[in-house]
C-alpha cells in the first residue's frame, strides 16, 4: 500500500479505526499474548507499508522485570534486549507513556538497529490489571513520520491489544 505515505490525516484516522477493528476480530479469543502480538505486528506494518520500516514488540522479560526482550515483529534485525530507561523503547517503557521521535539523532541514548531508521513512536501495552507487559516500537524511514493521529491511532490499538477478550 505505497500510498500510505500520502494519506492525508482524516483517512488516516479512518484507517486505524478499521485496523483496530479487524486486530480484535483476528485476536478475540486468543489466550496467547505472543499470538496476539505476532498479529498486531503483521497488521499494524502492513497497513501503512511502506510508511511503517519496522513495527514490532519489545515484552517485560518475567525473568528480569526491569529489562525488554524482543517480541514479534515485521522488519529488518532488531536488537534483542533493552534494559529500563535505555533508548526510546527503555524510556517509553520506565516512564509508562507514549514518546515519539521525529529525529533518532537527537534523541540521546538511542539504540540503531538499523541505519535506515530516522524517526520513531513507541507506545505502552498493558495487561488488563494495568500492569506494563510491552512496548510497540514503530520505525519510519522518514524523519518526522508520526504525527498526533498515529499516537491516537496507536495508543488506541495498544489499549485493546491485551484487553479484549
Ligand atoms: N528504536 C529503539 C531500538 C529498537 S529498534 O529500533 C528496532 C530504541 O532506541 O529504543
Amino acid at each position: 500500500m505505497a500510498e500510505s505515505l500520502d494519506l492525508l490525516p482524516a483517512a488516516r484516522v479512518d484507517r486505524y479505526r478499521v485496523l483496530k477493528e479487524q486486530i480484535q476480530a483476528v485476536v478475540a479469543g486468543e489466550p496467547s499474548v505472543v499470538a496476539r502480538f505476532a498479529t498486531a505486528a503483521c497488521m499494524i506494518s502492513h497497513a501503512f507499508q511502506p510508511r511503517f520500516f519496522w513495527t514490532g514488540f519489545y515484552c517485560v522479560d518475567p525473568a528480569r522485570p526491569r529489562e525488554l526482550v524482543v517480541g514479534p515483529y515485521q522488519g529488518t534485525l532488531g536488537c534483542l534486549r533493552i534494559p529500563f530507561g535505555r533508548g526510546v523503547c527503555g524510556t517509553a517503557a520506565s516512564e509508562q507513556r507514549t514518546i515519539v521521535v521525529p529525529d533518532v539523532d537527537a534523541f540521546p541514548g538511542h539504540i540503531s538497529c538499523d541505519a535506515a531508521s530516522r524517526s520513531e513512536v513507541v507506545v505502552p501495552v498493558f495487561h488488563p490489571d494495568r500492569t506494563l507487559a510491552a512496548v510497540l516500537d514503530v520505525d519510519a524511514t522518514e524523519p518526522d513520520a508520526f504525527d498526533a493521529v498515529d499516537v491516537a491511532g496507536l495508543e488506541a490499538i495498544c489499549a485493546c491489544l491485551l484487553t479484549t477478550p
